[in-house]
Formats: C-alpha cells, sequence, structure tokens
C-alpha cells in the first residue's frame, strides 16, 4: 500500500539499461546470496570467489552482514523487526547492484525461510539469484568461532545468538549446497561453474 510519502513518487526511467551494462561489461549480473550460521564460512568463500571472478576481468562487490552492520545499517538491532530491516535493506542494494551490471555477492546469515523468500522475489527469481547454503555442523562453527559470540551467546552475554537461543531455519531450496569444511578452492570453483553453465560469465575452471 502505497503510504503519503510514496504517493508523489514517479518511476524515472534510466537511459543506461541493466543490459547495457552487462553488454559493456561482457558478463551477466547476479547476486550471489550466501546463507548459514555465524562460522560457517560465508564470508571466507565470498571473498576467495569474488577474487577469482576479479582477477578474470569480472565487475563485482561483495556485501558482507558484519561490514553493513557498521554503516548502512548500525542503526539496527538482532531483533526480529530489526533483522527483517537489515535483510530487506540488504536486498535493496543487491537490486541496485543487479541493475548496475554487477556480479554481487551476499554473505548474511539471513537465518528466516519467509525473508530468504522475499530476496528471492524481491531480486526477480531464479534468474537474478543463486542461493547458497553454506552447510557447516554447528559443533564445527562452535569450534572455529573466531568473534567468540558463541561463547558470549552460550555464557549468556548474547542472548539472541543464531543457532543458539533463536533458530536457524534450514534452507527449503537452495540453488547448491556447499560443504562449509571443504576448502575455499572447491567451493569457489562450483559456483564459477554454476555461473558458466548459466551463461553469467565465459569461463570455467576444471
Ligand atoms: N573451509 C574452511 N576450513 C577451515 N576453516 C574455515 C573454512 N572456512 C572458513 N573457515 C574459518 O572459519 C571462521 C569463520 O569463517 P567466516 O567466513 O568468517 O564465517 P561466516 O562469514 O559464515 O561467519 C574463520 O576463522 C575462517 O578462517
Ligand atoms: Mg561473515
Amino acid at each position: 500500500m502505497k503510504n503519503n510519502m510514496q504517493k508523489n513518487i514517479f518511476w524515472h526511467e534510466h537511459l543506461i539499461s541493466r543490459e547495457k551494462r552487462e553488454k559493456y561489461n561482457k558478463h551477466r549480473s547476479i547476486v550471489i546470496w550466501f546463507t548459514g550460521l555465524s562460522g560457517a564460512g560465508k564470508s571466507s568463500i565470498a571473498n576467495h570467489l569474488e577474487k577469482k571472478l576479479f582477477i578474470h576481468g569480472m565487475h563485482t562487490y561483495l556485501l558482507d552482514g558484519d561490514n553493513i552492520r557498521s554503516g548502512l545499517c548500525s542503526d539496527l538491532s538482532f531483533s526480529k523487526t530489526d533483522r527483517k530491516e537489515n535483510i530487506r535493506r540488504i536486498g535493496e542494494v543487491a537490486k541496485i547492484m543487479l541493475d548496475a551490471g554487477i556480479i554481487t555477492l551476499v554473505s548474511v546469515i539471513s537465518p528466516y525461510q519467509n525473508q530468504r523468500t522475499m530476496i528471492y522475489n524481491m531480486l526477480g527469481g531464479v534468474k537474478n539469484v543463486l542461493e547458497v547454503f553454506v552447510d557447516t555442523p554447528i559443533s564445527v562453527c562452535e569450534k572455529r568461532d573466531p568473534k567468540k559470540l558463541y561463547q558470549q551467546a552460550r555464557s549468556g552475554n548474547i542472548y539472541d545468538f543464531t543457532g543458539i537461543q533463536e533458530e536457524y531455519e534450514i534452507p527449503s531450496n537452495p540453488d547448491i549446497i556447499l560443504n562449509g569444511t571443504d576448502a575455499l578452492e572447491i567451493n569457489s570453483k562450483k559456483i564459477i561453474n554454476i555461473l558458466y553453465k548459466n551463461h553469467i560469465i565465459s569461463f570455467c575452471e576444471n
């Protein structure tokens, strides 16, 4: 429903379209959305993959949950309402990046199925999004615990931590499931080859 603030807003068509940008870039744009527990390896895989794409001349950007929370979403808490707003804002930024012709990697826990579905639909579905579930047992994540967040959640210093007090809903229909204990090289290659198969990029890896 349009509220008063929105009703006098009119969409302005731009002269430079996504298609023109994609043609200029010599690759298609897409959002690669990594979901998984804290410590699953989302940021590590996304970084590794982005470097590979970048070296091959692709136009890329990585939206990392933690970094976004220090800027665009620094006003948000980890309450259910704010988590939803966090995901919505990241989704909206990713949508702009898609239009800008960029291969955008998003690494954010995104624990709830209905919010992931909302993003999938917002971005235009399967042709624009690759949902990647980084599947790492919580026991492994807790052992890694580089930021000592699990430790703090267990001791009660953090009371709304995903996987401990808050639920992480396993993705119902991800485009790919990665084993978060596999080497970064293996997981990056898997995604590169999907991008190639889907005609997003024109190179693959053996
Ligand atoms: N495949 C892997 N094998 C071993 N350690 C890993 C692997 N992937 C990530 N890690 C380590 O696990 C920790 C958490 O990874 P990170 O990418 O920050 O997870 P997330 O972004 O999902 O929270 C880091 O210390 C990272 O170095
Ligand atoms: Mg991370």
